[in-house]
């Protein structure tokens, strides 16, 4: 997790190598100075430097590339970071690297641009990796560097040299732009302001977790520059470089860029090798060059600020994104309007930039070089009077062939002045992992017509990953790890008021909220049609694409690390088995709901008693007959059905389903009364974690399984309990109850002293749990009997004419309708009735009896 944050600044991506240099020329006179530039004007935040401006910066290359920064400190000196020539323990042959002096621009040569190869690269003794600290080295010339305006050693300071905390210095190099975001060509030289951060409040904010939990300890011969906001640092290609401050009339060389944890980070600033401790080291090593490096005393005393805050009392930068005053008065809900068509929902991202569907400008009017009547577009944002004019659109270049990709970024003309009820979104980094259980809602996005109504009130939760996959994912997909990207982000609704209502999905996008902060997690789903099941596709995929255009959208760090069970998950899961009709018979391990039966109803009979039932398909719960109709009463009972229930208080209100029973079917049996009977719901009840419909055993019993009998201590209460217990074989169930039978009944043997756990009344279920992980219905409890069954399976075929949706899983496992045959039976139990005291029958059983549930 970490090993990708803590970095040092090495170029991982390299410039081409420009065109050819001049490697000879004449060693002018050195002047008595150092760290002088000749007088330009200089532009103020990361930006492209003036040509001269920092004549001491190098260019290091090595295999064709650009790849770290070095300053000149002497004719034939330059002084870089030890980790851009050791790798793996082992210092890279010197002869390998050339050095670029009096370069602007990486693009091709200029008049004062000259080559010169390397004889030598000293690194400290010390020195094995950059967190541990010594992270500098020297490199001597083949040759003494042409000096001249554009070609100027750089002052070092002397041990004594006090940078006080607070200092302006400016930091250099043809590094990343941003992380993982390449300096653009021509490769012009960048500059960036950075404040001096004392000892102690670096430590500080160090100290605090940060990405991934991270803290770190700094070392002496370290110093932190940058601001805990952010948004400014040194960044992947600027290792080596140098970080200078200006004291009168000259520029002293600070430090080396060394490494960060992400780049421009909050709370994160850059950390740099300290030149001032290391004026032996280099001194001892430069000895006999003429002229060597230069260290003028300080003539200045060091301005100290005010006292530095201590370690515990530092001022932490927090998130300038994704704050709401109340949910659905979002400060970066914005609308665009197009000529000739609806507004257009999206978010503000930055101070200048929109995100929105792609879909919204994919009309006539818009070209590859980007519509032509920009002039006209509005922009309403929040709490602002007049509309904003946009000044350019960029579509994601896979906007009209994805609709996870359905994305477009729009500048405004003006950046906005941010205020509590204008700012933006912030963004995810792609490695985000938003917490299941995090708290979510919903915000308006591109053209969707229909009102929300009470919906964008609703909280949801965002389900574990192995929920959100294995719901609408396929079977056997592997479920993505948490710290990785995922595939899809899925926030379970509390039913809602106007249920079997559907709203388009595409209208909208996913806020999470993290610690109070809120983030622009999911964009619009991949079912067409409805609201629910309701996905949304992750939109931290494109951090980087949003970032790279914009140059400044908030990217917030994850802000909350409790990872749980699923962050220490690190073996790969896969989906169990689906049907043609999608999931059933997942079973979370411990569910932020409480609810740990996903299928287990209650049947509320005419206000007078209960029975268990269970969601077998979106609209129809199965339940035993006797529980349901009273022997002799013709006349349908009222009935209510909840689902999402846990036992009478554990488990929040909002996740319970209610329905009404607008049906009850039964099969046609000769005579008896059929055991087993549907129910047809109201409307459907849609798969959540606290309701999902059970798969179906069409016959056997699934080899390997574990089977419980799941019910009610108490029907008062009802707490659901499981207890464990084996399926007998059909051999000895008949020989055991030999002549009390209905064909098609299952037998069990419980788990010693587990066999009064479910009261019977109310009909518990048999089901067992596949190899495959999948939860299967057997059979309900015949009346009166804890032990037998009405098994499933023999009404397949009722059950898939009536419900359709019923997820009967293909056939596997042992046949258990074998003919039956009294003569099979051992002598000792032919006629026995009740079953306690075979326990030395086990090796007969089926299914092994689970031991320490
Ligand atoms: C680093 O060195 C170790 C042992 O010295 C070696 O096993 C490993 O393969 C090396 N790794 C690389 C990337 O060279
Ligand atoms: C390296 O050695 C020097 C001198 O022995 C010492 O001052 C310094 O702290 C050491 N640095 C590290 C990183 O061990
Ligand atoms: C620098 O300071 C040292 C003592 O602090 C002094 O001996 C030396 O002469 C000074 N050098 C210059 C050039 O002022
Ligand atoms: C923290 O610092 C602020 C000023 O920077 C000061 O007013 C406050 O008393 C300090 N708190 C503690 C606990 O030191
Ligand atoms: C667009 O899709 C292609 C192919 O799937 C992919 O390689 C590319 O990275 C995508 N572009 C962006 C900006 O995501
Ligand atoms: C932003 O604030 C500055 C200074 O307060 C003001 O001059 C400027 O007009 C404001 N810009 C906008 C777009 O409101
Ligand atoms: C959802 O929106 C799409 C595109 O606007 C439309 O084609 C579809 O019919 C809508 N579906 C519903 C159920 O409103
Ligand atoms: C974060 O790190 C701190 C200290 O290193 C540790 O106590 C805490 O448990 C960690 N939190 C998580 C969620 O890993």
């Amino acid at each position: 997790m970490s090993q990708h944050l803590f970095l040092p600044l090495v170029m991982l991506a390299m410039c081409p190598t420009p065109g050819a240099f001049p490697d000879s020329g004449k060693v002018t006179e050195l002047r008595e100075d150092c760290g002088r530039p000749e007088p330009s004007a200089r532009i103020l935040g990361g930006s492209d430097a003036q040509p001269r401006s920092w004549p001491w910066q190098v260019s290091l290359h090595q295999g064709g590339g650009h790849v770290c920064g070095g300053s000149l400190i002497a004719p034939s000196w330059v002084l870089s970071a030890a980790h851009c020539f050791v790798t793996n323990g082992t210092l890279e042959p010197a002869a390998e690297w050339s050095v670029l002096l009096g370069m602007h621009s990486q693009d091709g040569p200029s008049d004062s641009a000259h080559l010169r190869a390397v004889a030598a690269i000293l690194v400290p003794e010390n020195y094995s990796s950059v967190e541990l600290g010594a992270d500098l080295a020297l490199l001597r010339l083949a040759s003494p560097a042409r000096l001249g305006p554009a070609v100027r050693p750089v002052c070092l300071p002397r041990a004594t040299h006090r940078f006080a905390p607070g200092t302006a210095c400016w930091a250099t190099g043809w590094g990343d732009v941003q992380e993982a975001d390449p300096l653009p060509p021509p490769w012009v030289l960048q500059e960036v302001e950075l404040r001096l951060l004392g000892e102690a409040t670096c430590q500080c904010l160090y100290s605090r977790p940060g990405p991934f939990n991270l803290t770190f300890q700094l070392l002496p011969g370290m110093l932190c520059a940058g601001y805990p906001e952010g948004r400014r640092d040194t960044c992947q290609g600027d290792s080596g470089g140098p970080l200078v401050c200006e004291e009168g009339g000259r520029w002293f060389q600070a430090g080396i860029t060394s490494f960060g944890f992400g780049c421009g980070r909050r709370n994160r600033p850059g950390v740099f090798t300290a030149v001032a401790p290391y004026e032996t080291w280099i001194r001892d090593r430069v000895m006999g060059s003429e002229p060597g490096p230069a260290f003028p005393n300080q003539t200045q005393e060091p301005q100290l600020g005010p006292r530095e805050p201590r370690e515990e009392n530092c001022t932490i930068a927090l998130p300038e994104c994704g704050k709401a005053l109340q949910p659905g008065a979002w400060p970066w809900a914005v609308q665009v309007t197009v000529p000739g068509f609806r507004p257009c929902h999206g978010s503000l991202v930055s101070e200048s930039w929109l995100l929105a569907p792609a879909s919204c400008f994919l009309h006539s009017g818009t070209s590859d070089s980007g519509p032509s009547d920009l002039d006209a577009w509005r922009v309403l944002l929040p709490s602002q009077p007049h509309a904003e004019r946009v000044a350019r659109l960029v579509l994601h270049e896979n906007a009209s062939r994805d609709d996870a990709a359905d994305l477009a970024l729009l500048r405004l003309r003006a950046p906005v002045n941010l205020s509590a009820a204008l700012r933006p979104v912030c963004l995810a980094h792609p490695e985000h992992y938003f917490l299941p259980g995090s708290r979510c809602r919903l915000a308006r996005w591109g053209r969707a017509e229909t009102a929300p109504g009470p919906s964008t009130q609703l909280e949801a939760e965002l389900l574990s990953s192995w929920w959100c996959h294995c719901l609408y994912g396929r079977q056997g997909a592997p479920v993505p790890l948490a710290g990785d990207p995922p595939l899809v982000l899925c926030p379970a609704y509390r039913e809602e008021e106007e249920a079997g209502r559907c709203w388009n999905n595409s209208g909208w996008t996913l806020v999470c909220r993290e610690k109070g902060t809120w983030f622009l997690a999911g964009i619009r789903g991949f079912s067409g049609s409805c609201l629910r099941p309701r996905v949304f596709a992750p939109l931290q995929t494109h951090g980087p694409w949003i970032s790279h255009v914009t140059r400044g959208a908030y990217l917030e760090d994850q802000l909350a690390w409790d990872w749980g069970p699923e962050g220490e998950i690190t073996e790969p899961q896969t989906c169990p088995p689906h049907t043609e009709h999608g999931a059933c018979g997942l079973r979370p391990e411990a569910a932020p709901t409480g609810v740990l039966w996903p299928w287990l109803a209650e049947i509320h009979v005419a206000g007078d008693r209960v029975c268990t039932g269970i969601l077998v398909a979106p609209g129809w719960i199965l339940a035993a007959t006797h529980c349901i109709l009273r022997p002799g009463s013709a006349t349908v009972p009222y009935i209510e059905v909840y689902l999402g229930r846990a036992g009478a208080s554990s488990v929040p209100q909002g996740h319970q389903v209610s329905r009404l029973v607008i049906s009850i079917r039964l099969p046609r049996h000769l005579g008896l009364r059929p055991p087993l009977a549907l129910l047809e719901l109201s409307f459907r009840v849609e798969p959540s974690p606290s309701a999902l419909p059970i798969c179906l055993h069409p016959g056997g019993i699934p080899p390997g399984a574990s089977c419980w009998v799941l019910g009610w201590k108490d029907p008062q209460d009802r707490v659901p309990v499981a207890a464990p217990v084996s399926i007998l074989t059909p051999r000895l169930c008949h020989c055991l109850y030999q002549g009390i039978l209905p064909p098609g009944t299952l037998c069990v043997l419980y788990a010693e002293g587990q066999d009064d756990r479910c009261e019977v009344t109310s009909a518990p279920p048999l089901l067992c749990q596949t190899e495959g992980g999948s939860w299967v219905l057997m059979g309900l409890a015949v009346r009166g009997s804890q032990e037998l069954f009405a098994a499933i399976s023999p009404e397949e075929t009722w059950i898939s004419q009536t419900v359709g949706e019923a997820h009967f899983l293909p056939p596997s496992g042992l046949p258990y309708w074998f003919p039956e045959s009294g003569d099979l039976c051992p002598p000792d139990l032919a006629g026995a009735s009740g079953f306690p005291g075979a326990a030395a029958l086990f090796l007969l059983l089926l299914t092994p009896l689970i031991q320490g549930w």
